[in-house]
């Protein structure tokens, strides 16, 4: 359904006079904080938009398997193994949640997979850089389950029933990510002379491509507008960047780290940390597939997903067993 759907984003934003009756029933609704369940009505521009941000948020929980998973066999001890074993599977899980929230819009996992292999979906910018050593995977947990946090902390608000509660349960398990991967990156900064290189190091490599995670400046971004004024998203892509650069700066300094970008200082004036850009050309770059490990993610995901054709095919040939002999017995 959704394929079908698909269109280019506009940044009108209708006004109540432009709206139907049945449109401005549904935007008193959202102004009023009333969550929309599956059965409500709701305008095909609204179920779309859900679609593709909720499938594109659980493309990216699975996607983001894989640069961890990497690191499962080669953790440095057995308890670090076991916490990362745990947190890729916790991925799993917030990826099931979000596929099952995009079913209730009447879109199957099926179809929004088959979209993902074919490109036509996205997922999360962050997941196309490589991580290179274990220095790398503290980064990740610290940095960018933390940008996520950030995010899913407000999307804890959104309009959407279920999208919204999948957030509150996503936001516990992800507290934890964000706290082992700071935990493993405290051991290197405070570690060795080597191992406080290596931190720094993951810091400066994963610092720009966690900044994008949360989208283009407000002022590029073709979707804002709407999506807040429906109140999916209910803080701008700009507002969440520069609350998590607040929360992160003070972490990084605690950690003796040098901050990875010179442009970043306090403005007492605006009661921020001022910070530099990203490379905005890398990051259109890497979501139109061109960025270190696209391709590679994409081709991981596609054998995954064949390779386990046999259990769906178990899975679904036990049910079908169960649910016809529950039916001879009734
Ligand atoms: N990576 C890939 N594409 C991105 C992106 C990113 N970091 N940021 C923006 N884009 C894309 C958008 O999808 C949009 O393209 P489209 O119209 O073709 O879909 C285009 O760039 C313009 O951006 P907009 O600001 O207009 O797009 P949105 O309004 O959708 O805002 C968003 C982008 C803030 C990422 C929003 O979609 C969002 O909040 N999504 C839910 C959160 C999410 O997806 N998080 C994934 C992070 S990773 C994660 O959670 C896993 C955890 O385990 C670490």
């Amino acid at each position: 359904m959704y394929a079908q759907m698909i269109k280019t984003a506009s940044k009108g934003v209708k006004t109540r006079e432009e709206m139907t009756d049945q449109e401005r029933e549904f935007q008193d609704k959202i102004d009023n904080d009333i969550k929309i369940e599956p059965r409500d009505w709701m305008p095909d521009d609204y179920r779309r938009t859900l679609i593709r941000q909720i499938g594109q948020h659980a493309h990216s929980e699975v996607v983001g398997q894989l640069p961890e998973g990497n690191w499962i066999t080669r953790a440095p001890t057995l308890e670090r193994k076991a916490i990362l074993l745990a947190k890729v599977q916790d991925e799993a899980g917030h990826g099931l949640y979000l596929y099952s929230a995009a079913e209730t819009l009447g879109e199957t996992r099926d179809e929004l997979v088959k979209l993902l292999h074919e490109g036509r979906m996205k997922y999360s910018s962050i997941f196309n850089y490589p991580t290179l050593n274990w220095a790398d995977i503290g980064a990740v947990g610290w940095l960018v389950d933390g940008a996520a946090i950030v995010n899913q902390v407000a999307l804890q608000r959104t309009s959407y029933g279920p999208y919204s509660r999948a957030m509150i349960r996503i936001c516990k398990e992800e507290s934890f990510h964000a706290r082992q991967g700071y935990h493993a990156i405290m051991k290197m900064a405070f570690g060795t002379l080597e191992q406080k290189k290596m931190a720094q190091d993951a810091v400066n490599r994963l610092w720009f491509p966690a900044i994008m995670m949360f989208g283009p400046t407000d002022a590029a971004s073709t979707n804002s507008d709407q999506s807040m004024a429906w109140k999916i998203k209910v803080k701008s892509n700009d507002e969440l960047r520069q609350q998590f650069v607040d929360q992160t700066v003070p972490q990084i300094e605690y950690l003796g780290l040098d901050l990875p970008d010179p442009g970043i200082k306090w403005n007492e004036e605006r009661g921020h940390y001022d910070f530099s850009d990203p490379d905005w050309t890398e990051f259109f770059n890497v979501i139109k597939g061109n960025g270190p490990c696209n391709v590679d993610r994409l081709s991981d995901r596609k054998k995954a997903w064949d390779d386990g054709q046999w259990v769906r095919d178990g899975l679904l040939a036990h049910a079908q067993k169960k649910s016809a002999a529950k039916l001879a017995a009734e």
